[in-house]
């Protein structure tokens, strides 16, 4: 689907520079979000505009996800994220993301089939993961191994065939990792089996035992890649995007995207979570210590799982997340001294002034970690199961970005603050 460009207004911005006015044009997207384009701004008066972290920029037009971060919302291609999570599959979802539109039930078929028939990867790969440490983390492995593929498909020209290979490939890969990391052999993927229960399998199953994939525990996970799936230009969607404008391919792409992803503050989060309320737990349960260290500027603590970038009010995801948590656990017949603690936790911070003043509110990576657990998964690979997510996302918008008539290699500004012009000091010189 190709980028629609961002239509001009009858409106301007003014902007005032050394006593003379410089008129710059106002864009809208689809759903009235305003913007100044400030494209010709250096040309005209030799500035540039100073936005650490990207905070107040637009890098691109996209027609893929919809966040209003006030309210709350987020919508792909215009469904919004409650019913998808609702009514849809993740690969359901993975191809309204790559194409634009919910799939007809043959394009869902056809779509299903492909990735199936790609699940494998090259025997030889095994010496990949061979040659990694065993108690490397998961996330640099998924990374590697991802840019490794572009060794085994270095004629992958056509696009479209490497984001199936992709979409198909990478539970393989994370899951051939975690079987690394505990030693036991790598288990072939089924294609008698859905996407998420494929997952389980070569995660869980072993040559001794078969693994039974229970379908309430591969709908959870299929949920929970869903919520997942996109979020327009966050850290490593930007990524995605910045190794592409320089024509790399995909799998270079994708490779920096999960890099960047691993990051704490970022997708690493989930994993933190999860470490934060085991230590809370640890020391006798009471989150409130926590939350006052979260808010003590000398301390270096966050709240893990709190506050969003965009987001401003309760993320649309926890929403759904922390519903899920409990049904997931209730049918498991389970019951979580964690899930308590972050529930209480989520209680005194929504109502403590830092917070509210703040507008930190519960994000993705707040409740994900719980149902993870609750499903099996280990703790270092809660990170790998967002980027299993957030595959298509970076695929969609990596297909958009090459697709988008406008696209330049990205090359941002600066504001240098270094040593001026100095003379060559000899080293015998220097003191
Ligand atoms: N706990 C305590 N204080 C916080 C937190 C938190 N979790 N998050 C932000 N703040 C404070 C921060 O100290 C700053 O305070 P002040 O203005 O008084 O100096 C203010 O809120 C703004 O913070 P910021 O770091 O400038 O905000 P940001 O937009 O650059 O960062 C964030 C967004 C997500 C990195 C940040 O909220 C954070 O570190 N959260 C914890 C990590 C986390 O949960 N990350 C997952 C994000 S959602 C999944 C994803 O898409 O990656």
């Amino acid at each position: 689907m190709p980028v629609r460009t961002a239509s001009p207004t009858d409106l301007s911005a003014t902007l005032t520079f050394n006593g003379r006015d410089i008129t710059l044009p106002v864009v809208t997207g689809s759903e009235g979000e305003l913007a100044i384009d400030i494209q010709k701004l250096r040309a005209s008066t030799g500035l540039i505009t100073l936005d650490p972290g990207f905070g107040n920029t637009g890098a691109c037009r996209s027609a893929i996800t919809f966040i209003d971060g006030e309210e709350g919302i987020l919508r792909y291609r215009g469904y919004d994220i409650a019913e998808l999570a609702a009514r849809s599959t993740f690969l359901e979802v993975a191809w309204l993301l790559l194409y634009g539109d919910l799939p007809t039930r043959a394009e869902l078929e056809g779509f299903s089939g492909a990735v199936t028939r790609h699940t494998m990867l090259h025997e030889d790969f095994r010496r990949f993961f061979e040659a990694l440490p065993k108690d490397a983390h998961p996330m640099p492995v998924c990374a590697a191994a991802v840019a490794a593929l572009s060794t085994f498909y270095q004629d992958a020209t056509v696009a479209e065939d490497t984001a199936v290979r992709l979409v198909a490939k990478m539970p393989t890969i994370a899951a051939y990792s975690f079987k690394h990391s505990i030693g036991q052999p790598l288990i072939y993927p089924r294609n008698d089996l859905g996407y998420a229960a494929n997952f389980l399998h070569m995660m869980f199953a072993t040559p001794c035992d078969g693994y039974d994939v229970d379908p309430v525990v591969a709908r959870a996970l299929d949920l929970l890649l869903i919520l997942h799936a996109d979020h327009e230009q966050n850290c490593s969607t930007s990524t995605v995007r910045v190794v592409g404008s320089s024509r790399a391919n995909l799998f270079a792409g994708i490779s920096a995207g999960i890099s960047a992803l691993w990051g704490p503050l970022h997708g690493g989060a989930n994993q933190q979570v999860i470490e934060m309320l085991e230590r809370i737990e640890a020391d006798g349960g009471d989150p409130q210590t926590f939350v006052d260290r979260a808010k003590d500027k000398k301390d270096n603590s966050r709240l893990m799982g709190f506050g969003h970038r965009v987001y401003k009010n309760y993320d649309p995801r926890a929403t759904i997340l922390k519903k899920a948590c409990m049904d997931v656990l209730e049918r498991q017949g389970q019951r979580s001294r964690q899930l308590d603690i972050a529930m209480r936790l989520e209680e005194i911070a929504l109502k403590d002034d830092y917070f509210i003043s703040h507008k930190l509110y519960p994000n993705v990576d707040f409740y994900s970690g719980i149902i993870y657990k609750a499903l099996g998964i280990p703790v270092n690979m809660f990170t790998v199961m967002f980027a299993i997510g957030r595959l298509p996302g970076w695929i969609a918008q990596w297909l958009e970005s090459r697709s988008d008539p406008d696209a330049r290699i990205a090359r941002p500004r600066q504001v240098y603050t270094g040593a001026t012009r100095r003379a060559y000091v000899p080293v015998e010189r220097r003191r």
